[in-house]
């Protein structure tokens, strides 16, 4: 993997991911990989995400060829506010999109008249955020006459373990966990979903940047505390695990976030100065901890051999050394994506919309963005116009 960077001049970073895989046997110049038969049966798809401060596009070929992958990132922006803006990445989304679209299609080296639909994350997310991938891909099916397929980003997120795990297919046990989410899932098939967990309270990427900002490493918490837990001691100090008796995979946070803040206030009132870095290694111990175990006992109540993890939070270090740590232990296969595709990008939304596209789904221009999209029972349009 190979990721181009440039920081602009209003501080966005526009990143292209490059897939070594891709580049293999078989690609021009360009990268482009000619499709082994000929392109008959191929299905390649422009995907949009823009559900919060991320712009992305990409192009993938058949769910799990990425073909290009633009980043568009306006985490600085937002850091000095401590957290994300929706007005201000709504207005930088706008100014985004249309530039992140054309490096997709010309890093893919393809034009509009070689995608055969357009994707976009229509829900969960910023409403205002949302707006702006949907109005794009809907333009962009009403010029070309191309299918259009509303994708759910959570969706997307699991879909991600599909890019560079070729042989993952369902029905497999996946942790969902990112900056609102936080949810245990058996993916019975492609685009079917039985919600086994979920959270009470905080999402884990929330308490995460929650605690960051109490002990003064600031936004985004989860990568900052990832780093610093590096140079802690775990067993510093031991904070709650929540345990819900009725509700045996649901996770709370709440109660751990709570605890943390009482021993800085604590440490505060007796003029004591605390180790961020072994706080920080601490609290990741207690919430890695309770997401490993709560994973690994769905595999094997449910008798399932594979897991995999989703979202922002999944690029944590110490949550992937557990979850490989116990999948081994109980001969469980684990899968997880690389760190850049655990975070916001449009390539998960391309290859979850490949499944939909296959199934038939078909979304009219009346597609609107649903900020609180459910997961696992929504509606979907097939053929919902001509198209
Ligand atoms: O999936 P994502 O990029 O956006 C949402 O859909 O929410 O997740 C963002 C969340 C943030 O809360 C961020 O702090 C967390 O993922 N995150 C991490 C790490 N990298 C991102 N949490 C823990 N460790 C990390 N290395
Ligand atoms: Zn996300």
């Amino acid at each position: 993997m190979k990721i181009d960077k440039n920081v602009e001049e209003d501080g966005v970073i526009f990143m292209s991911i490059k897939d070594s895989d891709s580049v293999e046997a078989g690609s021009d110049a360009s990268g482009h990989k000619e499709p082994e038969n000929g392109g008959e049966g191929d299905v390649t798809i422009l995907a949009i995400e823009s559900s919060c401060d991320e712009t992305a596009a990409a192009v993938v070929r058949n769910g799990r060829e990425v073909l290009s992958n633009i980043i568009s990132s306006q985490i600085a922006l937002h850091t000095v506010y401590g957290g994300v803006v929706p007005e201000i990445a709504s207005r930088k989304h706008v100014e985004k999109i249309n530039g992140c679209v054309r490096a997709a299609l010309s890093e893919a080296g393809l034009t509009l008249d070689d995608i055969d639909a357009v994707a976009v994350t229509y829900g969960p997310g910023l409403v205002g955020a949302l707006l702006v991938g949907v109005s794009e891909a809907k333009a962009i099916s009403f010029a070309t006459g191309k299918p259009l397929i509303g994708v759910h980003h959570i969706e997307g997120h699991i879909s991600a373990n599909f890019i560079e795990n070729k042989d993952l297919e369902p029905p497999f046990v996946c942790l969902v966990v990112s900056g609102g989410h936080s949810h245990l899932v058996v993916v019975k098939d492609y685009g079917v979903y039985e919600i086994i967990g979920q959270t009470r309270d905080d999402a884990a990427g929330e308490a995460f940047d929650k605690v960051a900002r109490a002990i003064g490493l600031g936004y985004p918490g989860g990568p900052k505390i990832d780093a610093a837990a590096r140079e802690g001691n775990p067993d510093a100090f031991s904070f709650p695990q929540a345990k819900i008796p009725d509700a045996e995979y649901d996770f709370s946070f709440s109660g751990l976030k709570s605890s943390v803040l009482n021993l800085i206030n604590q440490a505060k009132m007796q003029g004591q100065e605390l180790s961020q870095a072994d706080v920080a290694a601490s609290f990741q111990k207690a919430v890695v901890e309770v997401l490993t175990s709560h994973a690994i006992k769905a595999c094997k109540e449910y008798g399932y051999d594979k897991l995999a993890i989703a979202g922002g939070v999944a690029s944590n270090t110490a949550l992937r050394t557990l979850m490989e740590k116990e999948c081994a232990a109980n001969n469980i296969r684990f899968y997880r994506p690389s760190p850049v595709f655990c975070t916001d990008n449009a390539a998960m939304i391309g290859a979850a919309a490949y499944y939909e596209y296959r199934k038939g789904v078909r979304f009219g221009l009346d597609l609107n963005a649903v900020p609180n999209l459910p997961l696992g029972d929504r509606e979907r349009r097939f053929h919902a116009d001509k198209r």
